[in-house]
């Protein structure tokens, strides 16, 4: 069976604001890497070869770094979709590139640890009309939910039910036929004003068509909050082996640490897992577990530990350890000169910070 690919690449990601402000969420690295391209590797791993990916306002960013995939060994097809009117909306916006194969649709912002191949094979190798993917959670009211009955199949799938009939949430993979058009076409937009796909996989339910449920046992995170970014973080780095390319002088290093060549270290503790990417420079520094630096950002006289530097940013000079953040591109946090004791802050719209 062709499967083909649809990642999800549109959307608002007003819950990762400001960083979405200026760039697509799907672009944010997580240890070092855009959190899309593990999901162009997945469809990869899992012998995908025509890939849609769907985009929208950061359409420009999303192609420029994609190209035509073949650094994936993809051949993608951009997709532009008008506005972000819902995960049904933007399957019916693939479906002249879908045409009638099957396809196994991404949200852009997701990571599972295992992959899709596994899934995918199962999907070629059955009958079903489709897939979802599941796993149970603590808290299913913040998730699309499905309810299986007492046989183990799908009886009905409710997005973020305030009464959660099970802790089993959708996780962001799906594979169908092309079947879930029709659904799709017959939806009304929700309470929230989006075309969902819940509903679309619910019509596929009751028109008696086979929707298979698959639970998902390795990890998966869906990046679109601070929180899930940093865990997403944490459980990529928990995963690295020890690379050390760059510079590195009088430096103490524990643990797994990668540092990509161009990178310079002089002078610091390094306790992983930690990743430092090129062109960075870091200086008379502590950088603690969990931390990803990126490409041309400084760090210098300062201590970071489970925090996300993204490119060309600085912190230089300061005393209290930075945790548990992501600091956006082209930031500079340095200490002041100033003899009153006092913050003095330029900050974008939508930015979050905590002073001791
Ligand atoms: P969501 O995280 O559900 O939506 P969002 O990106 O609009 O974020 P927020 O809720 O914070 O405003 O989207 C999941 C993925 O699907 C994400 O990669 C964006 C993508 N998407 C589209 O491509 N088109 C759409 O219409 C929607 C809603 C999402």
């Amino acid at each position: 069976m062709d499967v083909k690919g649809l990642v999800l690449s549109g959307g608002a990601g007003t819950r990762l604001r400001p960083i979405t402000h200026t760039r697509a969420k799907q672009l944010v690295p997580v240890a070092g890497k855009p959190v899309l391209f593990y999901g162009l590797e997945a469809m990869a791993e899992a012998g995908i070869k025509q890939v849609g990916i769907i985009i929208g306002d950061t359409g420009d960013e999303i192609r420029a770094a994609v190209g035509d995939g073949s650094q994936f060994g993809l051949e993608v097809t951009f997709i532009p979709q008008d506005a972000p009117r819902g995960l049904a909306h933007a399957v019916l916006t693939a479906e002249e590139f879908i045409g009638d194969s099957a396809f196994c649709m991404y949200l852009g912002d997701n990571l599972l640890r295992d992959g899709v191949a596994g899934f995918v094979d199962k999907f070629r190798a059955g009958t079903a009309d489709a897939m979802i993917l599941l796993q149970h959670v603590p808290n299913p009211s913040e998730y699309g939910v499905a309810e299986l009955d007492a046989s183990g199949a799908v009886k009905q799938l409710v997005e973020k039910p305030k009464e959660p009939k099970s802790d089993l949430a959708l996780v962001g993979v799906y594979l169908f036929t092309s079947s879930i058009f029709d659904a799709a076409k017959k939806l009304e937009p929700s309470w929230r004003g989006e075309y969902e796909i819940t509903d679309a996989i619910q019509g596929l339910v009751d028109s008696g068509l086979r929707v298979e449920p698959h639970v998902v046992t390795g990890w998966w995170k869906d990046t679109g909050q601070l929180a899930d970014m940093l865990e997403a973080n944490r459980l990529v780095l928990d995963a690295i082996e020890t690379d050390i390319q760059g510079d590195v002088v009088d430096t103490k290093i524990e643990g797994r640490v990668v540092i990509q060549a161009g990178a310079t270290v002089e002078r610091c503790h390094i306790r992983g897992p930690v990743v430092i990417c090129s062109g960075a420079t870091v200086r008379d520094a502590y950088i603690g577990p969990y931390s990803a630096i990126s490409e041309d950002a400084h760090v210098e006289r300062a201590e970071m530990e489970h925090a996300i530097l993204l490119e060309r940013s600085s912190i230089i000079g300061i005393d209290t350890r930075i945790e548990d953040s992501l600091i956006g591109a082209d930031c500079q946090i340095r200490r002041s000169d100033a003899i009153r004791s006092a913050n003095r802050l330029l900050v974008g719209d939508g930015s979050r910070i905590e002073i001791l």
